[in-house]
């Protein structure tokens, strides 16, 4: 099989590759990311992901429009086509032929239709009704740059900036529950590192669902120590349920579970940055953009800085504290532009630290190597993840920190390729876990592929 997309010629993949970031990786990315292709959006995994995921399909347009220009945008368009009125943009937007039982939970558990009426939630297609990850606005400014010209012919960038700026608002106002200024997330699933040994204090205040009152098809596809427990599903569930019954309102002081996370504020922080220039590109006035990024930037350095460990951490808006856990998502914010030397100077040293460093294999694992919760195969709670890794990659080429950074490249495309493209990687081994053939693994590794220098200008 060879296809032809846009301009580029891509042929079957063999299989996992030894050759860092050469044809053979490109090739086994984009038969991934062929394989994935629905004909309107790409799915996480053929087994276990069949649907669109929210901040997946922006890491994997981010990807794909080194393949095809055309179907990046695709992929961004038809997430946005899922767009509520309240402006957020659901973490699911559920494929109707996919059988109920393929996936949980399924349209039937989350009922948008029906029960996210108010909060303005389309008709059809069915959604979940958390958000995940603001990474749209990056990965729809990437897409354009690709091929500006191609872009302004079909108009992309004036069809997607008023559905990324109200997702924007939504997330800056309807979603300010602590009333300082940043996105709080009132889910596990919504910063989509579920399993996070940050959530731990503020879960133990929930009632887990009962066992029997529901089934996870997660471990039809997944070994499951790899995967989330049962203990963690049952809270999921409850959560979940909680805010269907509640209309998917969101007022302060009525979630259960509501957290500022680092990772999702300062991607909306670099979203805000993307959407001043998709502004500017239009003709039209990026200031409010530039403002919110301004104050987003000092909201986030007043509230989740911590001096102390040396990066950003989660705060608890139900008990009022930091949450004391080192977690991939506290060096997120390396993406953020103009951040005080001090804070990248730590941030890049924590990095190098006891606490992320793994000499074996240069990947960053998703939370502390010495911290009490480590697990070097389940799911957030230590493994290493590529998207992650990708943000990382750009904060630290951001700073200057160009051999970090070089290094981090450098892992990232061995295991990617020598995983057969896997969810996550062991941190010490990058022996894979989760699944394989994972599209935003793909997508991410062929975007990496390209040398530093080739990339857009961006940064
Ligand atoms: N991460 C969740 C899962 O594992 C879904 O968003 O199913």
């Amino acid at each position: 099989m060879t296809a032809l997309l846009g301009d580029t010629v891509v042929g079957p993949g063999a299989g996992p590759t030894t050759d860092p970031g050469g044809a053979g990786l490109r090739r086994g990315a984009a038969r991934v990311l062929l394989g994935n292709w629905t004909g309107t959006a790409t799915v996480p995994s053929r087994t276990l992901y069949p649907h669109q995921w929210s901040w997946d399909s922006a890491f994997i347009a981010i990807g794909l429009r080194h393949l095809s220009v055309r179907r990046a945008q695709r992929e961004l368009e038809t997430l946005l086509g899922a767009q509520w009125g309240d402006g957020r943009i659901p973490h699911i937007v559920f494929n109707p032929s996919v059988p109920l039982d393929a996936y949980f939970p399924s349209p039937d558990f989350w009922q948008s239709s029906r029960a996210g009426r108010a909060a303005g939630a389309p008709p059809a297609p069915e959604t979940s009704g958390i958000v995940q990850p603001p990474v749209h606005a990056l990965a729809a400014w990437l897409v354009h740059e690709a091929d500006p010209a191609e872009s302004a012919r079909r108009g992309f960038l004036a069809r997607v900036y008023p559905r990324l700026a109200a997702w924007h608002r939504y997330l800056t106002s309807r979603r300010d529950l602590g009333g300082h200024g940043l996105a709080a997330t009132v889910h596990p699933w919504e910063p989509g590192m579920d399993n996070s040994p940050c959530w731990e204090t503020p879960l133990a205040r929930i009632e887990p669902a009962a066992p029997g009152s529901f089934r996870r098809a997660d471990l039809d596809h997944g070994a499951a120590a790899d995967r989330p427990t049962d203990l963690d599903y049952g809270r999921y569930v409850r959560l979940a349920v909680d805010y269907r019954e509640s209309g998917y309102t969101d007022r302060a002081g009525t979630h259960a579970f509501a957290v500022e996370d680092p990772a999702v504020n300062a991607l909306l922080i670099a979203g805000e940055h993307a959407l001043a220039r998709i502004a500017l590109t239009l003709g039209a006035d990026p200031a409010e953009h530039h403002e919110r990024a301004r104050t987003l930037t000092t909201a986030l350095v007043d509230r989740l800085w911590d001096p102390a460990s040396g990066m950003f951490l989660v705060r608890d808006l139900v008990g009022g504290e930091l949450i004391p856990e080192r977690s991939v998502s506290g060096l997120i914010p390396l993406i953020v532009p103009g951040l005080p030397a001090p804070i990248t100077d730590s941030l890049v040293a924590t990095l190098g630290s006891r606490h992320f460093r793994t000499d074996a294999t240069a990947l960053v694992p998703s939370y502390d190597l010495a911290g009490h919760a480590f697990d070097r195969s389940r799911y957030w709670r230590g493994p290493a993840w590529f998207n992650t890794a990708w943000l990382i990659e750009r904060g630290l080429r951001q700073y200057g920190a160009a051999e970090q950074a070089d290094r981090l490249r450098a892992a990232f495309l061995s295991a990617a390729g020598a995983s057969g493209f896997a969810e996550y990687v062991d941190p010490y081994t990058g022996e894979g876990r989760g699944t394989r053939d994972f599209a935003w693994t793909a997508a991410l590794a062929l975007d990496l592929s390209r040398p530093p220098h080739s990339k857009e200008s961006t940064r």
